[in-house]
């Protein structure tokens, strides 16, 4: 029997509208039940029944934990249903990455999660949200995908590597280092390896049904950026206002400027958890010599925050 895909909505570009064919427009105006009406075939590539949920409808520079909450929820009571072979997420391309790693890291990896935007509205002149639909919906129904991915002009993307890179162009993704996992392309899926890939367990997955994921607030975790001119005041303010844990984006190879160091040791004695990423968007950093805190094993400072928030929770 066909599997059913699962359509949940968040908003976005995607969902964005304006003057027609104009570039003036507002993100998040079409309910996803519209998005969805408005390409035809979509059923027929999901091979099998296509059930349509709105989970939020923002901008997804507005991306808070309650709708990721609800959003990891949403997906993980779908995964659990049998009669279900997949999900398609619709979101905005701006926290896309964030979404998509905070998701990696909660959900079982069994089946596709396949996270999709546009850099268009719906009212463009050409669109790109309706072919990025349609192959996002073809590889959520494909029998070799697993786990959580983002799929955009035709590319796979990893959720670790993934990154927007521009802020205009239609391909706006890279998987920086990584190359993408493989392409839609003509209606099929083709891996960039001979082995698709394997989705790992997620590491936070006995969160989601944790009192401390489902209820209240999750600990606050800020972004620090080490720069020229730096000095420690932002990371003073943000101890003296309560928050749990900083990731600072450090120069190079995990170098701080000495007054943001000062500050992140004041910061860890009064017990704030401190990891540290690097600015540089692409490689990976060495192994930091005298520095007390633990790297954030190569993610972008955006997700380290994910990693590092989740923790927190899971403490
Ligand atoms: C958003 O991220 O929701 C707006 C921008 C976009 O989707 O391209």
């Amino acid at each position: 029997m066909n599997k059913k895909t699962v359509i949940l909505g968040t908003g976005g570009t995607i969902a964005g509208t304006g003057a027609a064919g104009g570039h003036a427009y507002t993100a998040a105006q079409l309910t996803t039940e519209e998005l969805v009406r408005g390409i035809p075939g979509l059923a027929q590539a999901a091979g099998g029944d296509l059930v349509i949920e709105e989970v939020a409808r923002i901008d997804s520079k507005d991306m808070d934990h309650a709708v990721w909450r609800r959003l990891a929820q949403r997906c993980a009571v779908h995964l659990a249903d049998s009669r279900v072979g997949g999900i398609v997420i619709t979101h905005g391309t701006d926290t896309i990455e964030e979404t998509a790693w905070l998701l990696h890291e909660l959900l079982p990896a069994d089946k596709p999660v396949v996270l999709t935007c546009a850099m268009r509205p719906a009212t463009a002149l050409v669109p790109d949200g309706p072919q990025n639909l349609l192959d996002a919906v073809l590889l959520a129904s494909h029998p070799e995908a697993r786990g959580v991915m983002v799929c955009a002009l035709g590319s796979i993307f990893d959720p670790c590597d993934v990154s927007k890179v521009h802020p205009q162009r239609l391909n706006a993704f890279a998987s920086l280092d990584g190359g993408p996992l493989g392409w839609v392309e003509a209606g099929q899926v083709r891996w960039a390896h001979a082995v698709p890939p394997s989705a790992a367990t997620a590491r936070h997955g006995a969160l989601l049904h944790a009192p401390a994921f489902t209820d209240g607030a999750w600990p606050r975790v800020e972004i620090a950026l080490s720069h020229a001119g730096c000095d420690g005041a932002l990371v003073d303010s943000m101890v003296a206002s309560g928050v749990r844990g900083i990731v600072v984006a450090a120069t190079g190879n995990g170098t701080l400027h000495h007054a943001l160091e000062a500050a992140l040791e004041r910061a860890a004695d009064a017990g704030v958890a401190v990891r540290v990423a690097s600015r540089c968007p692409l490689g990976r950093m060495a192994a930091i010599t005298g520095q007390p805190w633990r790297d954030a094993g190569g993610l972008s400072p955006v997700k380290a925050r994910i990693s590092l928030m989740l923790e927190l929770v899971a403490a």
